[in-house]
This record gives structure tokens, C-alpha cells and sequence, in this order.
């Protein structure tokens, strides 16, 4: 019976796209769930400023030095911000260079900008020609948009276009690890439901460890980070809960086009239930989720 539930769910997410409202990606073969749009455009530059209070102001973990002409990729790189902000670090000899599969977020190069290459591509097939190119490649919430299959590809992928010596860092929630209150529980067992559905690695942040020794890399290493969430934990919890919110916010195209999965039925009912977690986040002092950062190296 789950299982024809979950067979059910995985045929109507399939046939989503495009999503009532939000502009989506139209990239052939890919799942990913969340809009394009200048909400997210906002949500995304919300987010990086916040996970780089949480993580110390550290946007490079590993403790690398950069050759003069090294080069560096952001890959599903959004609306780039972490790809500038690296650029903004790192001598303007090295070449940031960002994919993702949809440019609608890509923010105008300036003129002077001739070391920033952002492109349209798919991290599960990077250029033949990007074999043994970089010395960094970052990688940060790519998991609603990779499936079980895609993590193996994406990983072998950055491994290939990595040097030897280079390192990959990765960023991915928790997905279970989210703490509060019932509201919380309902969207955090819909938003696994609707994954599972899409195919996508609902518990990705717990397999990258293996997923990167199989994939050939070395010295692993990982973090845990936890971001509290609602108002009564101040600038931080106020921005995560605005981040979290607009995140299950642009969810909603897709569960209504799978039927609202149990979770809302309409529209209205959708926002009221998402605003009825946002409250509970404020009112519950100990909300909080977890981010698990990564990092390791070709050898
Ligand atoms: C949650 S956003 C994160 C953006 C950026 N990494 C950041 O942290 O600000 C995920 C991004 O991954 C992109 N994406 C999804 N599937 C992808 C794939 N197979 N290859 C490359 N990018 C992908 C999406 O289009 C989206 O821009």
C-alpha cells in the first residue's frame, strides 16, 4: 500500500512542471524543485549571508592556498552569490567560473568582470575540455535537485574536473534534523514524501561521506552546523525563519500538482499551513535544523 501510495506520488511529480505562479527551469532529465524567480533570487542572497554568519564568515573551508591563475566552480551556483563573494577573496588572476541549469537568476557581468563565466549545464555533464581544470569546486543545496543516481554522476563529475591535490566542498540540511513543533513535523514529512516522489536523495547529507570515498576522494572531512530558527533567536533566527520559510513556500506548485499530497488541498490552505509553522518556529524557543558541511581532496 506505501508502496503504490509513493508509485502514485512519484507519477503525478513527474509530470509537474512548469509550476502555477513561480517560473521553474525547463532543463531536459532534471528534477529540481524549487522556483527561479527574483523571491528566490532574494531568499538565496538572504541565505548566503546567513550561512556565512553561521559557519564563522568562513565561505572556503578547506585551508587551501591559491595558485595566481587558479580556477574555481561553483556548481548549481543559483544566482552566483557564492561565487562572487569567493571572488571578492581571491586575487583577480584566478577564473570563477559557475553552472547551473537555469540562467534566470545569473546576475549581468560587468564589463570588468572577465574572470566570472557562468554557463547553462547540468553538473551530472561538465565539459569534456574542464578535465583536471580546477582547484576548488563547490557545490552548496543541491538536494532538491539531485536524484539517488545523479549524486554517484555529480560527485564523479567534480572529481574528474578537479585537479589532483584539489579539494570539493559540499553544503547540504539535514533534511531530518529539523526541531519544533507538530506544524514542523507535517511540512518536514511532506517535504520527504514529495522528494521520495521526485526521485531526489532525501538523505543525501548522510550518504556524502561514502558517496565521496566512492567516488574517489580522500580525506573527508565534515561539520555539523546548527542554525536555530524563529525570532526568539534573534537577527540569526529571524533570517532563517524568512530563508525556510520562502523555501517551503516554493514548494507549493509542486505538491498541489501532486494533489496536495495530504498536506493542504488548495492554495489558501497551503499558505495558512506554511504560516502556521512560520508562527511556530517564533513561539517554540529550541526550534532549530541542522546544516552538515563537507569537505576532501583528490589525491
Ligand atoms: C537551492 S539553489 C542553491 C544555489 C546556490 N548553490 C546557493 O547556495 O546560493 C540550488 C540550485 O541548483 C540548481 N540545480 C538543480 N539541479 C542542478 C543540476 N543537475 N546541475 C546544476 N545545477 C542544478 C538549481 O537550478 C538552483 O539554482
Amino acid at each position: 500500500m506505501v508502496n503504490q501510495q509513493a508509485a502514485t506520488e512519484s507519477a503525478i511529480v513527474s509530470a509537474q512542471s512548469p509550476r502555477p505562479g513561480r517560473y521553474a527551469h525547463s532543463f531536459p532529465g532534471a528534477q529540481y524543485l524549487l522556483p527561479a524567480d527574483e523571491e528566490e533570487r532574494s531568499r538565496l542572497a538572504l541565505q548566503h549571508e546567513l550561512f556565512k554568519r553561521v559557519m564563522g564568515g568562513r565561505i572556503i573551508l578547506p585551508s587551501m592556498s591559491f595558485d595566481p591563475d587558479a580556477e574555481i566552480l561553483d556548481s548549481g551556483t543559483g544566482s552566483a552569490i557564492w561565487l562572487i563573494d569567493c571572488r571578492s577573496q581571491l586575487p583577480a588572476s584566478c577564473q570563477f567560473y559557475g553552472i547551473d541549469i537555469e540562467s534566470k537568476l545569473y546576475p549581468d557581468i560587468p564589463t570588468d568582470a572577465s574572470n566570472l563565466h557562468l554557463s547553462v549545464a547540468s553538473i551530472t555533464a561538465l565539459p569534456r575540455s574542464w578535465t583536471a581544470k580546477f582547484a576548488l569546486v563547490n557545490q552548496r543545496l543541491l538536494m532538491a535537485g539531485l536524484t539517488v543516481p545523479d549524486w554517484k554522476v555529480a560527485l564523479e563529475e567534480i572529481h574528474r574536473v578537479l585537479k589532483p591535490g584539489g579539494f570539493i566542498q559540499l553544503m547540504e540540511s539535514d533534511s531530518d534534523s529539523i526541531q519544533s513543533g507538530p506544524e514542523t513535523a507535517a511540512a518536514a514529512e511532506l517535504l520527504r514524501r514529495l522528494m521520495v516522489a521526485s526521485g531526489l536523495n532525501h538523505e543525501c547529507s548522510k550518504n556524502i561521506e561514502g558517496m565521496l570515498m566512492s567516488a574517489g576522494f580522500v580525506d573527508v572531512y565534515s561539520e555539523d552546523v546548527v542554525v536555530k530558527v524563529g525570532k526568539w533567536a534573534g537577527r540569526d533566527g529571524v533570517d532563517a525563519r524568512e530563508d525556510f520559510g520562502s523555501a517551503f513556500r516554493g514548494l507549493k506548485g509542486a505538491v498541489l500538482k501532486a494533489g496536495g499530497m495530504g498536506y493542504a488541498d488548495t492554495p489558501e490552505e497551503f499558505d495558512q499551513k506554511v504560516d502556521r509553522q512560520i508562527e511556530e518556529w517564533d513561539r517554540t524557543e529550541g526550534s532549530c535544523t541542522k546544516l552538515k558541511a563537507f569537505y576532501a581532496r583528490k589525491p
